[in-house]
């Protein structure tokens, strides 16, 4: 069974996944997000070597969480590190004392959100051909 370590790391950490699962077409600096430095951002381990990245942000005045830039190495993926991913940051974002948590997902991983009880709520809309709705859960 695959050991796998979930712990902080930064945002420049995040951007060679975030750009080789999610964006490998983009230039490298499309992966990079205004915000980030005010993110807490989360990777999961095996073995040492970071497979899979995801980035939490919370707006305390609307006490409303969102994460982004959710992606696990292709080699990597249905070995459970997304989920242990998405519940630290539920947990965080719980911790944080946020009513809600959001993400804009990529229809594809749709099922898997909604296992999380996160919903879709809002059109589909594309960013290039890729197609894309709003999930939300309510945290209280
Ligand atoms: C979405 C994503 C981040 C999930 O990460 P992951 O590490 O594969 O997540 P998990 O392994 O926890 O779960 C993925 C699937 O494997 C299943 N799974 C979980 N643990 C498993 C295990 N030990 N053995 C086999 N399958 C397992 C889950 O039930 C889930 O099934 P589903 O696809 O039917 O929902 C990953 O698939 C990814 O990077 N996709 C490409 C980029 C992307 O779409 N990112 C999200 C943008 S919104």
């Amino acid at each position: 069974m695959t050991t796998i370590t979930i712990q902080p790391i930064t945002a420049e950490d995040t951007l060679l996944l975030r750009h080789s699962v999610l964006w490998p077409d983009k230039p490298f600096d499309y992966v990079r997000l205004p915000d980030d430095e005010q993110g807490q951002h989360v990777g999961g381990f095996v073995e040492g070597k970071l497979v899979a990245v995801i980035s939490l942000f919370v707006d305390k005045p609307t006490a409303v969480a969102r994460f982004r830039k959710f992606a696990t190495h292709p080699n990597f993926q249905n070995q459970g590190i997304g989920t242990q991913l998405l519940n630290q940051v539920i947990g965080q974002a719980r911790q944080a004392d946020t009513i809600e948590l959001w993400c804009d997902a990529r229809l594809t991983a749709g099922a898997f959100y909604e296992r999380f009880g996160m919903q879709a709520d809002g059109a589909v809309f594309y960013k290039g051909d890729i197609a894309y709705s709003r999930f939300m859960m309510k945290l209280c």
